[in-house]
C-alpha cells in the first residue's frame, strides 16, 4: 500500500460532538485535543512523515470571546503537557500561520516547541495556528514585493517554486492527502496553494470520535486512488491507451 508522505487534517465537528452530548463546546475542543494526540501516534505508526493539523484559523477570531480564549488555553495546555513526550517520540513541531499579533505567551510557547524539537526526524507535526490560506498567500506576495524592492528578486523570472519558497510552508512537501471530519465537504481556506493536487477524503465522524481506525481508513482510501497530477498514468501513456 502506498503511504502518503504528508497528511493534512481539518479537525471539524468538536462543537456538534459536544452539543449531541449536551456538553459545552469547550468539552468538544478538549476531546478534540485527545483525538489529536491519538492521531499523532497513528501517523507515526503508519510511517507518515508529515502531519499538518488545522488548529485555529484566521477566521476563528470571529467566534465568541470565551470560545477563542478556550481554544488559546487548550493550545497552551497541549504544548505545556505534550511537548516533552512529542520530543521524546522524535516529533518535530513546526507552526504555520500569522505570528504577528499573537499574545506574547502563546508566541513564546510556539517558538519553544519549534526550537526544542528542531532536530527530530521521526514525524513532522505542522500546527496551522492563526492560519488562513489567502492570508498566507498575501503575506508571501508582500515579502516578494519587498525582496523585489531590495533587488533580491527578479519578478520576471519568478517561478512557482520560487513563490512557494515565500509561503509559511517553504520546505514542506505538498499534502498528498487532506482529510476532513464531520461530513462537511469544503476546504475552508486550508492550504489552498499546497492542496492543488491533494487527494481529499471526507469522513462523517466528528473530530473527537476520530481514532487510528479512521486514520487507517483514510490511508486505505488514499491508496486506492489514481493520482495523475493533470497528466496521464505513465503505464497508459506507454501502452498508448486512449482516455
Ligand atoms: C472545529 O470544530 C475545530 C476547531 C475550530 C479547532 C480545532 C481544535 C482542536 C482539535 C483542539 C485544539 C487543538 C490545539 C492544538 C489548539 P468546530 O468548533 O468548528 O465544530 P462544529 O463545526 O461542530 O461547531
Amino acid at each position: 500500500m502506498s503511504t502518503p508522505e504528508h497528511v493534512a487534517i481539518i479537525m471539524d465537528g468538536n462543537g456538534r460532538w459536544a452539543k449531541s452530548r449536551g456538553l459545552p463546546r469547550v468539552a468538544g475542543h478538549r476531546a478534540g485535543v485527545e483525538a489529536l494526540r491519538k492521531t499523532v501516534r497513528a501517523a507515526a505508526d503508519q510511517g507518515v512523515r508529515w502531519l499538518t493539523v488545522y488548529a485555529f484559523s484566521s477566521e476563528n477570531w470571529s467566534r465568541p470571546k470565551s470560545e477563542v480564549s478556550d481554544l488559546m488555553g487548550l493550545l497552551k495546555l497541549f504544548i505545556r503537557r505534550d511537548l516533552a513526550e512529542l520530543h521524546h517520540s522524535g516529533v518535530r513541531v513546526k507552526v504555520i500561520g500569522e505570528r504577528d499579533g499573537l499574545a506574547p505567551d502563546i508566541a513564546a510557547l510556539l517558538e519553544e516547541a519549534e526550537s526544542l524539537t528542531s532536530n527530530n526526524r521521526k514525524l513532522n507535526l505542522v500546527i496551522a495556528f492563526n492560519y488562513g490560506g489567502r492570508d498566507e498567500i498575501v503575506r508571501a506576495a508582500r515579502k516578494i514585493a519587498e525582496a523585489t524592492l531590495r533587488g533580491e528578486v527578479d519578478p520576471r523570472s519568478l517561478s512557482q517554486e520560487d513563490f512557494a519558497g515565500f509561503l509559511d510552508t517553504a520546505g514542506i512537501p505538498d499534502p498528498d492527502l487532506v482529510v476532513r471530519t464531520s461530513g462537511e465537504q469544503r476546504m475552508s481556506n486550508f492550504l489552498p496553494w499546497q492542496s492543488g493536487y491533494s487527494e481529499l477524503v471526507f469522513l462523517s465522524c466528528y473530530w473527537p470520535e476520530f481514532t487510528a481506525e479512521h486514520f487507517n481508513d483514510a490511508l486505505r482510501q488514499y491508496a486506492s486512488r489514481e493520482r495523475r497530477f493533470g497528466g496521464r498514468m505513465p503505464q497508459d501513456v506507454e501502452r498508448g491507451v486512449a482516455s
